[in-house]
């Protein structure tokens, strides 16, 4: 699949968000190393903190299915102008599966970036720094 797929995959995604308080769509899609890729949207409250983005919709979705430590590539997409950059929440549970994970952050023309999940969560806190602290 190529990068452009991956990322319409995640445009797909859109249609199904919940989002009445924010009204800002979020789609993702999570490529194994098998092929298999989970998809997610943003699923809002009304605990606006219970709120759960694309990109974890689609990490515990395939998590729940059994793939952990096969994670390729991560498209994950919005309709602004701006790129959709991961939050900071969902940069870390992605940190804790998939550290080389590759991430495609695009904007609403469908343009994107490819970049390491390194890059936007340099020197991250994973299952190592824990088996490190005796
Ligand atoms: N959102 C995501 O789905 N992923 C992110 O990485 C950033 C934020 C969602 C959460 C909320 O439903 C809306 O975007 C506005 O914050």
């Amino acid at each position: 699949m190529t990068d452009q797929e991956l990322v319409e995959r995640a445009f797909a995604m859109l249609e199904r968000s919940y989002v009445p308080y924010s009204h800002f769509p979020v789609g993702a899609a999570l490529e194994c190393g098998d092929g298999t890729v989970f998809t997610g949207c943003n699923v809002e409250n009304a605990a606006y903190g219970s709120t759960i983005c694309a990109e974890r919709t689609a990490l515990v979705k395939a998590v729940s299915e059994g793939h952990r430590d096969d994670f390729v590539r991560l498209a994950v997409v919005g309709r602004s102008e701006d790129y959709c950059w991961p939050c900071g929440a969902c940069r870390q549970m992605l940190y804790e599966f998939a550290p080389d994970l590759t991430l495609l952050v695009a904007r609403g023309d469908h343009t994107f970036v490819k970049l390491p999940l390194a890059e936007l969560l340099p020197h991250g806190f994973g299952p190592k720094s824990l088996s490190q602290s005796e």
